[in-house]
């Protein structure tokens, strides 16, 4: 079953949103199957974010994800990488539509709240490198 990994930023937490990312993904009908609250280290930063590397705010953003601490969350269910990213909206909060968490909750691209993988190939990446197997709990609701 497909699997996304989406993150709480510093800002999303500092701001309470904790619950109301996950209520959202819950509503959606989305399973959990990771949640940690985390500090992030410079290590873990820039190697999730290496595909930003050269980019001029790379350094800032780094600064930033370890500045305090973030929720790391795994979901599963079926196209939900891409479902993941309607919720969120886009990458800029001020362009994100109404509706999403970026949208309803953002102002800034370097504060916009959440982040969650663009695609299966890193959501796969982005799962390995914030949880170990044992973090995931495999599960199916039946009720
Ligand atoms: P995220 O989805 O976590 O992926 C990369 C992050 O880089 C992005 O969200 C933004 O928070 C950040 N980002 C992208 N563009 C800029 C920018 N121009 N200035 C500052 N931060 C940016």
């Amino acid at each position: 079953m497909e699997r996304t990994f989406v993150m709480v930023k510093p800002d999303g937490v500092q701001r309470n949103l904790v619950g109301e990312v996950i209520r959202r993904f819950e509503s959606k009908g989305f399973t959990l199957v990771g949640l940690k609250l985390m500090s992030v280290s410079r290590e873990l930063a820039e190697q999730h974010y290496d595909v930003h590397r050269e980019r001029p705010f790379f350094a800032g953003l780094v600064e930033f994800i370890t500045s305090s601490p973030v929720v790391a969350t795994v979901w599963e269910g079926e196209g939900v990488v891409a479902s993941a990213r309607k919720i969120i909206g886009a990458t800029n909060p001020l362009t994100a539509e109404l509706g999403t968490i970026r949208g309803d909750y953002g102002v800034s691209i370097g504060r916009n709240l959440i982040h969650g993988s663009d695609a299966i190939e890193t959501a796969q990446r982005e799962i390995s490198l914030w949880f170990k197997d044992e973090e995931l709990v495999s599960w199916k609701p039946s009720l």
